[in-house]
């Protein structure tokens, strides 16, 4: 039987609530589609701050490198911060991304037609959205130096290399060629030299893929053409905190933010995850949603070439939003019965399994 190595890194907030959800729907799968999953459990965020004193340390990498995959839940909370910058659970995330080299984060954003009602937006606008997000995931302002700060000044510098964006364009444009052959690219090059360079490379690398269509988006037009027609995007390709910003605001398009999933690739190994946080206001409640983080088990079962598993996960969670069962987060719209975080992941892993 095939085994496949993953590394679950569960991290703070409610990350280990919905990565067990997860956990037992890829064990539905795995065991009826004749394949097995071997989990080892590392550190990261503030849970490996406080036992190592150290978001990122060197094991957890390490685990994930000699992994076939990554799953990871979420990290961070108010404990951890004010700790210094270096020791945030984010930076210890930040650097996690960056030594596995994972430069290409992809973030769908598909509506359930069981949810068309279930969005804060009209069922017209909404009905039949399916875009996806190519964020690029290791440079642009999050990584770019010199950064500094004291008391009177502070500033960041936003920087892209030709290669940085060759590689993440190519990432958009093959996406695009496997979807509906469009690519949005969002900058602010009316303002900005990085996005200056950023179009004159995604137009370099456009030439490769003649079949697809490109047009250029200023980054606060994109922001306002989301919530009037998501349904004109197909790929959208952009920067790292422009990829940060516009996949969230995507998430409500499709009814919550406990919905949209990610993967993260161009390294070793790659690592799925949802886009969403810790919800340190929601964590220990039972009532997280596990769907982000069941798709981003899905998404890695497609990587590991199991695409079957996965399409049987995405069938599942249809079949269970069809029911009418719901969590707490989309609630108040359409649900037959509330669920909880455990319910729910057990009600998806029993449609899984069948
Ligand atoms: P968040 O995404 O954690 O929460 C934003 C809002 O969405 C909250 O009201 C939360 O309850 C809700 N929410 C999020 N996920 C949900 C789910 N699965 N089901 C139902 N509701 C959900 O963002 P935040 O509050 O800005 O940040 C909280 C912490 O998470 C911070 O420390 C932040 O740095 C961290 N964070 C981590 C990641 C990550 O691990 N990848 C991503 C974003 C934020
Ligand atoms: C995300 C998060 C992270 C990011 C933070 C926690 C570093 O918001 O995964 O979207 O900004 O990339
Ligand atoms: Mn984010």
């Amino acid at each position: 039987m095939k085994n496949y190595k993953i590394a679950v890194l569960k991290g703070d907030g409610i990350g280990p609530e919905i990565v067990d959800e997860a956990i037992k729907v890829l064990d539905a799968v795995a065991s009826k589609e004749g394949f097995n999953l071997e989990y080892n459990e590392y550190l990261i965020g503030g849970s490996a701050i406080d036992v190592f004193d150290n978001p990122c340390p060197d094991e957890t990498i390490k685990g994930c490198l000699n992994s076939d995959a990554v799953l990871f839940g979420a990290i961070g909370g108010p404990k951890w911060d004010n700790v210094e910058k270096q020791k945030r659970p984010e930076s210890g995330l930040l650097k996690l991304r960056k030594s596995l080299g994972l430069f290409a984060n992809i973030r769908p954003a598909i509506i359930f037609d069981e949810l068309v009602n279930a969005s804060t937006l009209k069922p017209e606008v909404i009905k039949g959205v399916d875009l996806t997000v190519v964020r690029e995931l290791t440079g642009g302002i999050y990584f770019g130096e010199p950064r500094y700060k004291d008391d009177n000044k502070a500033y960041n510098t936003m920087i892209y290399t030709r290669d940085e964006i060759e590689r993440i364009a190519k990432v958009a444009f093959e996406e695009a060629m496997r979807r509906n052959k469009k690519v949005t690219s969002v900058d602010k090059a009316n303002v900005l030299e990085v996005s200056e360079l950023w179009r004159e490379v995604v137009e370099e690398v456009a030439k490769n893929y003649p079949e697809v269509e490109l047009e250029h988006m200023y980054v606060d037009n994109a922001a306002m053409q989301l919530v009037r027609n998501p349904k004109q995007f197909d790929v959208i390709l952009t920067g790292n905190i422009f990829g940060d910003i516009l996949s969230d605001e995507a998430s409500m398009i499709v009814g919550s933010i406990g919905l949209l999933p990610s993967a993260s690739i161009g390294g070793k190994v790659g690592l799925f995850e949802p886009i969403h946080g810790s919800a340190p206001d929601i964590a220990g409640q039972g009532i997280a949603n596990p769907i982000a983080t069941i798709l981003s088990a899905a998404m890695m079962l497609d990587y590991l070439g199991e695409k079957a598993a996965g399409d049987k996960i995405r069938d599942a969670i249809k079949q269970v939003l069809a029911k009418g069962y719901r969590t707490k987060d989309l609630a108040s719209f359409d649900a037959k019965e509330v669920v909880t975080t455990t319910e729910m992941g057990s009600l998806i892993a029993e449609h899984a399994a069948n």
